[in-house]
């Protein structure tokens, strides 16, 4: 890794991020190198996004065999590096765009660890009628860049042959992910897929976490093998394993392709579910539904803080009370009082709504958004007028985006708006008179427990959940809840709330409330 150290050393990070430039380490391109080689006729071999060449490293320490690697990179910066690097007379380093070049070839290995973009503001639509001409898949402008990488990889792939691509695990378990695993069943030849579920972050400076796709193109097995790997130790005795392909792994989980559902998070595959051991469990969206917060596409410009109001001289009827931020809120209920309390502490809980441009001071402050080419920006610029904010009510209940020590839901008891640092939750005709009772229910251990079956990690203790993740998680179903055991809950709630309210910190009615449903919910 010296070679990308002095690398990441000499480029901006800048333009590493353009470009996605995130190195693999050399022993997880060692495994997948071994995986490759593992094709005893492999004769050709393509790293459609080479960098500065880590895979064939690995694949030239593994191996003496006459093989060709040909490489392509879109960046001629560290392509020049990358040609100083491989002298090796088997590498072919090409600058090349891999999505709109090369569908022709054909390769006996391909290994990949393919650029990801968090969000993308490039133009999909070529690449994805590509894709829709090759394979007949159709898919979303949201689809990820390095989901299209593999696609025509397994496109490109000779009989017999191997890849190993290393991907975000991000696409196993969101919605735009399902025509891909879909497409992925249908074709059959995706054997193992590895969660590298390390203590630490392999990537040091991606958010994600990481899985190995390994795929053989033969007809050695009709199955899919999901193992989850916490250590480099575990990973190469994983490989000693794989040596052995296709006999099943120790501690994996082994599927037919038939057993397995394209549309359902794939974490179900891989990770003990929660709500199994429960019972008398609905879908959140039975009751109610999860959408993200207001995005402004610029919260510098569009919060304001009571020094800022008085600076730009913006009168009170253009901001609207608003949260922006997850950690000015540390109790489960938030009212006016506390929102009061951040108004005076000079914090940005003001949102701009602007509605029309009368006002000379609100009008010159829009200019100055412009000077600054605030309606440039992506979500600014997608809007009419573009300084409009969403149109978002006020929802009774909010739930946190990130966590490192589960959900966090609070009572909006202010009735004021939030930014996509919390998660709006609007209750529907079902709950909307047991909001309480249901509020109660969300506090509880046990709901969290529950709730986790459907997180996103991020490596590092860090959990994401989108609305969607909350809209299908289980949660109790409010029917099978006695009258008497509510009247029990509600009485114990408002006690707690009032002891929060009063600075008490001990948690014994939330105990009970746990333990009364934990019982209802316990198989
Ligand atoms: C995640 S890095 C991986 C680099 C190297 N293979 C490794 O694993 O360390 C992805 C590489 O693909 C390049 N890249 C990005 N988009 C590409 C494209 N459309 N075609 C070819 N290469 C691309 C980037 O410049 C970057 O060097």
């Amino acid at each position: 890794m010296q070679d990308e150290k002095e690398y990441c050393q000499s480029v901006s990070l800048e333009h590493r991020k353009k470009y996605a430039q995130f190195f693999t380490p050399y022993p997880i391109a060692d495994f997948m190198a071994q995986w490759i080689l593992g094709n005893t006729d492999c004769k050709t071999i393509l790293d459609p996004a080479f960098g500065l060449g880590v895979f064939a490293r690995a694949i030239f320490d593994n191996t003496d065999r006459n093989i060709n690697i040909t490489g392509l990179e879109i960046d001629s910066l560290i392509l020049s590096q990358a040609r100083k690097l491989n002298h090796h007379l088997n590498v072919n380093l090409y600058h090349q765009d891999y999505i709109s070049q090369d569908w022709q070839e054909n390769y006996d290995g391909i290994i990949c660890n393919p650029p990801y973009f968090k969000f993308h503001d490039y133009d999909n639509k070529t690449n994805l009628k590509e894709i829709k001409q090759k394979l007949g898949i159709t898919l979303t402008g949201f689809t990820n860049l390095y989901t299209l990488f593999l696609l025509k990889s397994i496109y490109q792939l000779n009989p017999n042959g191997r890849i190993a691509y290393i991907v975000p695990s991000e696409f196993l378990n969101s919605d735009y992910g399902k025509k891909i695993k879909d497409y992925l069943i249908k074709d059959g030849k995706l054997r193992y897929v590895i969660i590298l579920d390390f203590a630490e972050n392999i990537f040091t400076d991606a958010i994600t976490t990481s899985s190995i796709l390994l795929f053989a193109h033969d007809k050695k097995s009709q199955d899919l093998e999901f193992i989850s790997v916490k250590s480099l130790t575990e990973l190469n005795n994983l490989q000693t394993e794989l040596n052995k392909y296709p006999q099943s792994l120790t501690g994996g989980n082994k599927l037919n392709y038939s057993q397995i559902n394209p549309k359902l998070k794939w974490r179900l595959y891989y990770q003990p579910q929660q709500s199994l051991n429960f019972k008398n469990l609905v879908p959140f969206s039975a009751y109610g539904k999860v959408v993200r917060g207001i995005a402004t596409g610029a919260n510098d410009y569009f919060t304001f803080n009571l020094e800022k109001q008085k600076h730009y001289k913006i009168p009170d009827c253009y901001l609207l009370p608003c949260i922006p931020k997850a950690n000015y809120i540390n109790s489960p209920f938030f009212n006016l009082a506390t929102f009061e309390e951040l108004k005076e502490k000079n914090k940005k809980v003001l949102l701009l709504n602007v509605t029309d441009l009368q006002n000379e001071n609100v009008k010159k402050y829009i200019q100055l958004g412009e000077e600054n080419q605030i309606h440039k920006k992506h979500l600014t610029s997608h809007r009419k007028p573009w300084y409009a904010i969403e149109k978002r009510p006020p929802s009774p209940i909010w739930v946190s985006v990130f966590n490192r020590n589960g959900l966090r839901f609070i009572k909006n008891e202010a009735k004021i708006r939030n930014l996509t640092t919390f998660h709006c939750i609007y209750l529907n005709l079902l709950s909307a008179n047991r909001e309480d009772l249901l509020f109660a229910y969300l506090l509880t251990d046990v709901s969290k427990k529950i709730f986790q079956d459907n997180r996103r990690e991020y490596g590092q203790g860090l959990e994401k959940f989108e609305p969607n993740d909350l809209n299908s998680s289980l949660v109790v179903n409010l029917d099978c809840i006695t009258v008497q055991e509510e009247i029990k809950i509600i009485d114990l709630f408002q006690r707690y709330r009032k002891n929060i309210f009063s600075n008490h910190t001990q948690s014994e009615f939330l105990k009970e409330i746990n333990e009364i449903f934990s019982r209802i919910i316990t198989k």
